[in-house]
């Protein structure tokens, strides 16, 4: 089956609303006629409105980087699935190994974010990763199966296929150090294995698999080569509309 490629950036607590709006108006045309990729941005909150604003017409969707499991209440510092979806969001990231690493997001709230997202309709960007404590102890599968049976529990397959996977190994998160296309493709199609596990062949087969931990221009082109890897889940080389387009280019097939 033929997943289409879906490339997002993730610019973490960087650009104002004024620079992210710059950013996607150069973005827009850089990649106009793109249409075999899915090409998503990921601002911070207080930048969503700006880029909404400046995506509108153009085939660069909008991202949040969390999302709340309440509707509404004291939850001071968080915001809900309903407030992105009126502010114009169509996807939001979930369970960034940042958030998991510094704000003690378990595979739980991972779990409780991800129902509300898919409530609301959004389409859910989850992440799993191991350390490199965890991958040179040889316990990557063992992680990635806790991460996905604990974040997926309680979802059907009609539900896993509005979201992406994003497989981030942590080690390779802003550090320059890209998991090989042969390691990346590995750890990719153990995922996929256990999605089936967990639901069936055809919802396995279907969920798209991104990859990020610096992915940049010149190795997508590689790693979404590879059978099981289906985008890419990009930070630091999100912030650069150049940069950006030509990563986003050369993982197209155009
Ligand atoms: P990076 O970040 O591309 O800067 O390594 C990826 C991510 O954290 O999503």
């Amino acid at each position: 089956m033929a997943r289409k490629v879906i490339i997002a950036g993730n610019w973490k607590m960087n650009k104002s609303g004024s620079e992210g709006k710059a950013l996607v108006e150069d973005l827009k045309g850089r990649v106009a006629g793109y249409n075999d990729v899915d090409i998503v941005v990921c601002p911070p909150f207080t930048t969503l409105a700006a880029v909404v604003k400046a995506a509108e017409g153009s085939n660069i969707k909008v991202g949040a980087q969390n999302v709340h499991w309440a509707d509404n209440g004291a939850f001071t510092g968080e915001i809900s699935a309903g407030m992105l979806k009126e502010a114009g969001v169509e996807y939001a990231i979930i369970g960034h190994s940042e958030r998991r690493q510094y704000f003690g997001e378990t595979d739980e709230t991972v779990n409780k974010r991800l129902k509300a997202a898919l409530a609301a309709g959004l389409k859910p960007i989850v992440c799993i990763g191991e350390l490199l404590d965890e991958r040179e102890g040889g316990k990557t599968e063992a992680v990635l199966a806790k991460q996905i049976k604990a974040g997926f529990a309680g979802l059907t397959s009609a539900d896993m296929n509005k979201i992406v996977i994003a497989y981030e190994p942590v080690w390779a998160i802003g550090t320059g150090k890209t998991a090989t296309p042969e390691m990346a493709e590995e750890t990719h199609a153990y995922i996929r294995k256990a999605i089936a596990g967990l639901f069936d062949g055809t919802t396995a087969e279907a969920v798209r698999i991104q990859y990020g931990g610096s992915m940049k221009a010149d190795n997508a082109a590689e790693l979404v080569k590879q059978p099981d890897i289906d985008g890419g889940l990009i930070g630091g080389a999100s912030l650069k509309a150049d940069s950006f387009a030509d990563l986003i280019k050369n993982a197209s097939s155009k």
